[in-house]
């Protein structure tokens, strides 16, 4: 359905001649001459950019080698390192440029220079270095949006450690099963956080997940005092992250590395069983970061970036965390929630700190609409140039507000798609040289070969849709899976596709040429812009006591743009009235300890059992349509017991 409504948008919203006139690819042709420069040389014009935008330490004399698919490498003679390229190359030049303006929840604002930050990032690398890890080694990050959090990474790279950041709304379960799965050696968090006004304590989860077991490599845990609450402290364990560093010179030689090597693993959610650790490289992924800001953000030194994502995904991975530094651009970063003290705080802090590239999610814009949506009004936010989305599809309704409201007609928006395991953008518009279509993430970027194709690989027409595919191995594409060489074969590169990576969205391309994408093809949900694998989800609800079976499925939410709807048959008899409102509340509490709350079910519906098919699948399709609430028009004529129908129809209230 939201298909339908994207395909009927024909608005086009061409670049001013204002925007078009300063900006790096300034037309069409200046677009397709960068396309066709890489089919003609793919090599070749990868191994140009790499060259131009990255300060190699021993530059690299092979470009992309496929000998080993679909293992692939880039620039594997090469070395680099990649804390090297955010940080010391802007030092003769930059140095005493703010890189990062960080603002607390209660609004204190902290600047940091280029300097300043090398410095910080040195300090802590040597204490790495001083506690025995060494390249290679695994260290899980489990902290609040910071300069810490930034500081943490950048040094884990210097030292070419790799990292594995968790997000902080992950629960103590899911940060076991990643510091087990990684083999981390060292854990950095912090006491707690600040949102909304509240202090949230942190520590606590990662006390529990060290005693859940299996994380005998954990050598010690790292603790950044940020809210001064009370904080169990082990002290055979445990260090402040005042007393680790204590002592250590403020410059570090960086390790020099082969650009194949792990920069980090992100734990993203998948179709089946467990989250997949999303491995990416060292060069590879900087250059895709490095392109898609200049290419994508139209990325310039006297800009003010602010992407809003938190650094526990991979949006603040490289549009945050590495991106912005390696580009020597000045960015914001926010410790907060956008309706504290109230619903215009970001955009307060736009005219604040004169933000003139804005990125954050459809779910975002969705939710602040609603909750003032006449109170971008109320701010200067003559500084913006850019605005851009990344997550999910944005409606062109919330388009059409972003445009008008926030950025006064006048701004482009990027309408960015990509995943976890692409590292950065692959389809989005570049600015100065794309009309617009809202709902649409309209190009490939110049080198990346997306394509929509049928079950067999083969090009769908135009107008047509099907699986969205890459056709060629890109620079800053996922390595591997962390663990699961098997997994990462079998996940993107199923053989019947020819060997292109299968990215499980579907998309369709409009007579124009403009790529839509239509939404996920497997069983993962996009909750709020972040992906939640159903099967994570039913596996949580089954381990609790009460629970015989659980199906999750996804339904459209105006503010969300997916909810979580499971339906659970209990060991018991099925819970009715208040007895079903209390089980319900305790499973959705269930799931936000065993996975996090982000993945808490929005309704829970109790059936004596579950629509199965006479093989035993369950009837997914079915369940779907009656999550929506849609007439049933699938042949139910199979089910042992057409009753549940009804009584899975109603969720507890
Ligand atoms: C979805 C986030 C439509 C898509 C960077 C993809 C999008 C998944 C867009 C990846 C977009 C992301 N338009 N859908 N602009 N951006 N998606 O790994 O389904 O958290 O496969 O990476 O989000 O989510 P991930």
């Amino acid at each position: 359905m939201s298909i339908e409504s994207a395909l009927n948008e024909n608005r086009l919203f061409p670049p001013s001649d204002a925007f078009t006139s300063k900006s790096h690819v300034p037309s069409m042709q200046a677009y397709q001459a960068l396309c066709a420069e890489a089919e003609a040389d793919y090599g070749g014009f990868w191994a140009k950019q790499a060259s131009a935008r990255i300060d190699w330490h021993t530059p690299f004399t092979q470009s992309l080698d496929e000998s080993n698919a679909p293992f692939y490498t880039w620039f594997a003679d090469g070395t680099l390192n990649v804390s090297y390229n955010c940080l010391d190359r802007h030092l003769a030049t930059r140095g005493d440029k703010v890189a990062v303006i960080f603002e607390a929840d209660g609004g204190e604002v902290t600047r940091v220079t280029y300097r300043e930050l090398h410095a910080r990032v040195c300090r802590f690398a040597n204490a790495l270095k001083a506690k025995g890890v060494q390249k290679g080694d695994r260290v899980v990050i489990y902290l609040p949006m910071s300069v810490e959090a930034i500081v943490a990474m950048q040094a884990c790279a210097r030292i070419g450690a790799i990292h594995s950041v968790v997000f902080g709304g992950f629960s103590s379960k899911s940060l076991n099963e990643r510091i087990v799965d990684a083999g981390a050696v060292l854990v950095i968090t912090s006491d707690g956080q600040f949102r909304g006004g509240k202090a949230i304590p942190l520590k606590p989860a990662v006390d529990e997940a060290l005693a859940m077991g299996g994380t005998g490599s954990v050598k010690g845990v790292v603790v950044y005092r940020r809210t001064g609450a009370p904080t169990a402290f082990d002290a055979s364990r445990d260090i402040w992250w005042d007393d680790f560093q204590a002592g250590q010179a403020e410059t570090c030689p960086p390790e020099f590395v082969s650009a194949e090597h792990p920069l980090f693993i992100l734990y993203t959610s998948g179709s089946t069983g467990k989250p997949k650790g999303v491995q990416h490289s060292s060069g590879g992924y900087l250059l895709g970061a490095l392109a898609s800001l200049e290419w994508v953000f139209d990325f310039k030194d006297n800009d003010v970036f602010w992407c809003t994502a938190d650094v526990g995904w991979i949006t603040g991975h490289s549009y945050v965390a590495y991106g912005p530094l390696a580009a020597g651009g000045t960015q914001v970063v926010f410790e907060g929630v956008p309706t504290y003290p109230d619903a215009g705080r970001f955009w307060r802090m736009i005219q604040d700190h004169k933000v003139t590239i804005f990125y954050t999610a459809p779910t975002a814009i969705r939710s602040l609409i609603k909750a003032g949506g006449d109170l971008p009004g109320k701010y200067d936010l003559s500084s913006l140039r850019l605005l851009g989305s990344v997550g999910e599809p944005i409606n062109p309704e919330a388009w059409i507000w972003y445009y008008n409201v926030v950025g006064g007609a006048r701004c482009p928006i990027v309408d960015t798609w990509w995943q976890t395991e692409t590292g950065s953008h692959m389809i989005a518009p570049l600015p100065g040289a794309v009309a617009l279509k809202p709902g649409s993430c309209t190009f490939p970027l110049p080198g990346i070969m997306a394509a929509i194709v049928d079950e067999l690989g083969e090009d769908v027409e135009k107008g047509k849709g099907g699986f969205l595919v890459i056709k060629r191995p890109f620079p800053s594409q996922v390595r591997t899976l962390w663990n699961d060489p098997e997994r990462f074969k079998t996940a993107y590169f199923p053989p019947e596709l020819k060997g292109y990576y299968l990215a499980g969205d579907s998309a369709n391309r409009d007579l124009d040429g403009y790529f839509w994408i239509m939404g996920r093809v497997d069983d993962v949900l996009n909750v709020s812009g972040h992906r939640l694998g159903t099967m994570e989800i039913e596996s949580a609800l089954v381990a609790n006591p009460l629970v015989a079976e659980a199906a999750v499925v996804g339904k459209p939410h105006d503010i969300k743009g997916e909810a979580v709807v499971a339906f659970v048959v209990l060991k018991g008899d099925r819970a009715t009235g208040d007895a079903a409102k209390t089980i319900a509340a305790q499973l959705r509490d269930w799931v936000g300890q065993q996975i996090g709350p982000i993945a808490k079910p929005d309704e829970i519906r109790f059936g004596d059992n579950l629509p199965k098919t006479r093989s035993g699948k369950i009837m997914r399709r079915l369940l779907r349509s009656l999550a929506k609430g849609e007439e049933i028009t699938q042949d139910t004529s199979t089910l042992e017991n057409p009753a549940i129908l009804d009584q899975l129809k109603e969720a507890v209230k």
